[in-house]
């Protein structure tokens, strides 16, 4: 695996995974776009994470909602009132925090500023940033006593009260900017799912349980967007919001939780590199009965989160519905007065109207692909004493699955072998397979083993009858990624053979 994020980004960088967004005008922060083989790998992550979790198995159905909503729907979500952060800013530069950020480092002095200001000690880090968080005069008083640095200039800052700062990206919708004709762009693909809930019972006839499977992008204005891809103001989500008859809800997120861990393990990041967060109950979102998220050893990082899977019980589909008050719902919302729909199903055992319960895995593709290469990555000494960098990825993530390389780019004889078998392993259906003449051979195996290509495929002068052994005429070179080796295969059993080792 990596041992550091520089590495990931340097690769990224100079393969052509992953560039800073608009980067020719200096660059936007917390946004990234994909690159050739970045644009590869990320359609394979999801393709595999669509697989397993809608073609796989016969309780889900697949969605692709709008990504701009309505602004009712981001209100009765609870998003207009509570998906905000606390920040800080610092007077003397005009830079602005995240308050948590800015206290992490100085902990300890900042807790007993607050226990001498307070009159109360907080028991742990969430609860120091909640106290400050609920008396900001005070709070602005104890990280200046704390002296309190300023992470850009490393001075003393001088701070003000933490104010919420709502995190949704507001558009306005029309060509009248009036104070009704405003949208957002949706903060995670959930709402959408919850907004089509009727719908996609009508059109199935689904009954109790069954999920309802989406990946899309998310929009999220962070306010200290960083480390590369981990945290971004734009981003990509792959969720399943998982319905069901209330009370079975606790042995569906135990389902789930093991599911997705093996998901993971079948993508290259194994169990024993992440662990498993009961989320402490006051650092819950404003909708979760009980969240595990699942935090993945990131290099320079350390663990952070990679998926969330949450028990998010009655609340949203309760929020959403019409006609609250004959639901019996479990979860506290507000009074909706706004939605023409019923967001209830027939239980299946007694037929009555319910809400359903919702358990919720929630996985980032941005921090997908991270962990992904992150755990791909090798760094070999070979036999000879040179080293080289390898992506050792699950081939069905590999951006280019086979290299078609001809020895010498300007014999007919070869270069039209070459192209034939492209266009036949390019038949297969496996994903890219690359017709690859740019350099020599030597740099061409260096390429392929930095983007994790697993096989190349060689044309030379033997293939075409024109080398010294007679034998090998109609035969190519195919080198494995990993193990180095080469081996003869005939033309007329190539596809076969690519076949079965990309099973
Ligand atoms: N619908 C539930 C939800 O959105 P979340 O924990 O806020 O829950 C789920 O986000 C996942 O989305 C996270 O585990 C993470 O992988 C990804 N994610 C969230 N914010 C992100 C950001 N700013 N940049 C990259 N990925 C992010």
């Amino acid at each position: 695996p990596a041992q550091s994020m520089e590495e990931l980004v340097s690769l990224c960088k100079r393969r052509g995974f992953i560039f800073q967004g608009s980067e020719i005008y200096g660059g936007l922060q917390g946004f990234y776009d994909y690159g050739p083989l970045g644009v590869e790998l990320k359609n394979n992550i999801k393709a595999a994470w669509w697989r397993s979790n809608v073609y796989e198995r016969d309780d889900m159905e697949g969605l692709d909602a709008s990504i701009i909503m309505h602004r009712l729907v981001l209100r009765h979500s609870g998003h207009e009132a509570t998906f905000s952060d606390p920040m800080v800013d610092n007077k003397k530069n005009n830079k602005r925090y995240r308050l948590d950020h800015l206290v992490k480092d100085q902990k300890a002095d900042v807790m007993a500023r607050v226990t001498e200001l307070m009159g109360q000690s907080a028991e742990n880090f969430p609860a120091l940033v909640a106290a400050l968080n609920a008396n900001p005069a005070q709070a602005s008083t104890a990280l200046r006593e704390a002296g309190v640095r300023d992470p850009f200039s490393g001075e003393v800052g001088e701070w003000t009260e933490p104010k919420p700062f709502n995190m949704m990206f507001k558009t306005t919708i029309g060509p009248v900017a009036d104070e009704d004709s405003y949208g957002y762009l949706r903060p995670e693909t959930a709402q959408g799912i919850f907004t089509n809930f009727k719908n996609v019972v009508d059109s199935t006839s689904r009954r109790l349980p069954f999920g309802i499977a989406q990946i899309g992008k998310a929009f999220r204005n962070e306010i200290t967007p960083r480390n590369f891809i981990f945290r971004v103001r734009e981003l990509e989500q792959m969720e399943i919001e998982f319905f069901c008859v209330p009370g079975t809800d606790e042995q569906w997120h135990e389902h789930w939780l093991e599911k997705r861990l093996s998901w993971w393990e079948a993508q290259g990041v194994p169990r024993s590199k992440i662990e498993i967060l009961d989320v402490p109950k006051e650092d819950l979102a404003h909708y979760s009965k009980r969240t595990y998220d699942l935090m993945y050893d990131y290099p320079t990082l350390g663990h952070e989160e990679i998926e969330g899977i949450a028990n998010r019980s009655d609340y949203d589909l309760g929020s959403h519905t019409k006609a609250q008050g004959e639901l019996g719902l479990v979860a506290k919302v507000e009074e909706n007065a706004d939605s023409v729909a019923k967001l209830t199903i027939p239980h299946p055992d007694t037929n009555k109207p319910v809400v359903p319960f919702v358990i919720e895995p929630s996985a980032g593709v941005d921090r997908a692909m991270l962990a992904v290469l992150s755990e791909a990555f090798t760094k070999e000494t070979l036999e000879n004493g040179s080293e080289r960098i390898v992506l050792k990825l699950r081939p069905h993530l590999a951006p280019i699955k086979v290299a078609v390389i001809p020895l010498a780019r300007n014999r007919e004889e070869i270069t039209s072998v070459a192209r034939a078998i492209k266009g036949e392993l390019q038949g297969l259906g496996l994903g890219r397979v690359l017709y690859e003449d740019s350099g020599n051979i030597g740099k061409a195996y260096r390429r392929h083993d930095e983007v994790g290509t697993p096989y190349c495929v060689t044309v030379d002068f033997d293939t075409v009858g024109k080398g010294e052994d007679p034998v090998l005429t109609d035969t190519v070179t195919v080198r494995d990624r990993d193990t180095l080796a080469q081996e003869r295969v005939k033309i007329s059993e190539l596809s076969s053979w690519i076949q079965a080792k990309l099973r």
